[in-house]
């Protein structure tokens, strides 16, 4: 069965309720690549709004972070009902900003892949080294580990539900990109590591550019990208959602 090419947008900590409507109103406007899924995950604020203006549309929305529980004494952070209620079908869970400065640890992914999973949210689980790990060639022994905890105990039917994105940590927002075979390869041992993987869809995220997308999109284990500072412009978000029309086109 052919994977789907999936794009993501993670937003981060950029955009207010008026420039995610302008943002957005961009995107809709554009003729989208037919078999290309596209979700843009902007800040908890601007989701209301976000869903509003999607509406119409094939755009999905999507969560950069959530809590696993379903409510209860935990200042300040958002569950997956809350999440659902507000159209939200997509989280992502354990992106190395989260594991670097919010303490995530592979435990709480792995709640929160079955939390999601629970509440019909699916999981984009990141891994990726650091730029210690990956001169040290520790990448693949990094990245397995990180994805087996968080897919640990669970059948793989729903590990194949979940989506994962590769995101070397030195690639993000430095400019600098893993070789589109390198990533490939990475990717695939990922996908080796754990039952039920064999169909999920991986992206790559790091640097992700219009430019060197098609390149990425061209490998065959790569299914799609997690896009930084690119998602925050329509036109750079645009350019990468346009490489993927070939990949969706490959039979
Ligand atoms: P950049 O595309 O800005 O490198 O960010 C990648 C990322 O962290 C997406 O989650």
């Amino acid at each position: 069965m052919r994977r789907r090419p999936l794009i993501v947008g993670n937003w981060k900590m950029h955009k207010t309720i008026a420039e995610t409507r302008a943002l957005l109103r961009e995107l809709r406007a554009a003729p989208l690549p037919p078999g290309v899924e596209v979700v843009v995950a902007p800040p908890f604020t601007a989701l209301p709004a976000a869903r509003e203006e999607l509406r119409e549309g094939t755009i999905e929305l999507g969560a950069q972070t959530m809590h696993q529980a379903n409510h209860g004494p935990y200042t300040g952070e958002i569950s997956p009902v809350m999440l659902h209620e507000l159209g939200v079908r997509w989280v992502i869970l354990g992106h190395s900003e989260r594991r670097a400065y919010f303490s995530e640890t592979d435990d709480a992914v792995a709640h929160k892949v079955r939390a999601a999973l629970a509440h019909g949210i699916t999981p984009i689980v990141a891994v990726g080294e650091t730029a210690t790990e990956h001169e040290e060639h520790a990448t693949l022994t990094r990245v397995t580990l990180q994805a087996r905890a968080a897919f640990a105990g669970l059948a793989p039917e729903d590990v194949g539900r979940c989506v994962v994105a590769y995101e070397p940590i030195w690639a993000i927002g430095s400019g600098l990109v893993e070789e589109p075979a390198g990533a490939n390869a990475v990717i695939g041992s990922i996908r080796a590591a754990v039952e039920g993987l064999e169909q999920t869809r991986m992206l790559y995220g790091g640097s992700m550019k219009g430019e060197n997308a098609a390149a990425l999109l061209a490998q065959p284990e790569i299914d799609g990208g997690l896009i930084g500072g690119a998602s925050l412009q329509a036109a750079s978000f645009l350019a990468i959602v346009e490489a993927a029309r070939a990949r969706a086109q490959t039979p």
